[in-house]
């Protein structure tokens, strides 16, 4: 597994690759790596014979990374383990690509070109992280002309993120496939999370909740309730009651992530809490066309 972290040195690899005719897979993380990275690691290795897993936070997503002391600055950083981690995977990648954040924007991520996709940006998670997608979209077109990938996975825990990431690509001719991967739970539900580690040991037992509203919603959903507001107002109440403070929990249509009717067919439940100091995100999707 070679470390890279100049994109002048990623470039030179990736070029020899190509020469021999090498279908090239990416994997983007932000580091600090658990089960469900792994997952998109071995997933990448099915549909590609060199992988790239790029390990960077990326300031321009966070909302306060100018002004210090937030969640960038906490955001947890574990570069040794995780370059341990992915060395020791039967299915370990070829390269991990590990920049500063000079070498991403050496011109300021303040003041540089930045890629924003109207509309799904700003809603849901877009609504209370203002300019978080801007942030996301344009870290990832840049990884993509560094990488020049064939193919990109991403997880579907991230659902809005995917969705908005799957638009630019489209938008903007980006030759990459991108694959979205089931989320990897631990035992009790709860979705893993690099944030989870923000969670005591009661709180992430407790955290277990969030996922049962999204099975509940569900469970409603396919039995044919059709009131989709009451869903969604009992399950904020429920998660109030548990100890969240939730900032949405919505039933929307899965491509465009407006509000969905029973009349929809590919429908997807979202939710974002607080927990203690984790905000932490889920969703569930309803294929309705099957039932
Ligand atoms: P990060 O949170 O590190 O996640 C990297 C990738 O792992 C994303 O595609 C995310 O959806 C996926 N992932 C995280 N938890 C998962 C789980 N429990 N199951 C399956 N996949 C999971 O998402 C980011 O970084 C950044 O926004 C990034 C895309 C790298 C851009 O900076």
């Amino acid at each position: 597994m070679m470390k890279i972290d100049t994109i002048v040195d990623l470039r030179l690899a990736v070029a020899g690759w190509r020469a021999a005719g090498e279908r090239v897979a990416l994997v983007p993380t932000m580091g600090n790596l658990h089960a469900g990275h792994l997952q998109l690691v071995e997933r990448a290795r099915t549909h590609a014979d060199r992988v790239v897993v790029s390990v960077f936070v990326n300031p321009m997503q966070f909302t306060d990374a100018s002004g210090g002391g937030g969640d960038f600055e906490r955001y947890p950083r574990s570069f040794d383990e995780d370059n341990t981690r992915l060395s020791a995977m039967a299915s370990a990648p070829d390269a991990v690509f590990s920049p500063t954040v000079a070498e991403v924007y050496p011109g300021g991520f303040e003041s540089e070109t930045r890629v924003s996709v109207p509309d799904i940006s700003d809603i849901l998670c877009g609504e209370y992280r203002p300019g978080h997608f801007v942030g996301v979209a344009t870290v990832v077109a840049k990884l993509f002309n560094m990488v020049q990938p064939d193919v990109a996975l991403f997880g579907e825990k991230d659902f809005q993120q995917l969705q908005v990431i799957r638009r630019f690509v489209t938008d903007l001719c980006f030759p990459v496939e991108i694959i979205g991967v089931p989320t990897v739970r631990e035992k009790n539900g709860l979705a893993m999370s690099s944030r989870n580690q923000y969670l005591s040991a009661s709180e992430r037992e407790n955290a277990a909740v969030l996922y049962q509203m999204l099975l509940t919603a569900q469970q409603k959903i396919v039995s044919g309730e059709e009131a989709f507001s009451d869903i969604q107002t009992q399950a904020i109440a429920r998660l109030s009651d548990a100890g969240f403070r939730p900032e949405y929990f919505e039933i929307r249509q899965s491509e465009n992530l407006q509000p969905a009717s029973a009349t929809d067919s590919q429908i997807v439940i979202l939710v974002a809490a607080w927990l203690g100091k984790a905000r932490l995100i889920d969703n569930l999707t309803v294929n309705l066309s099957i039932n």
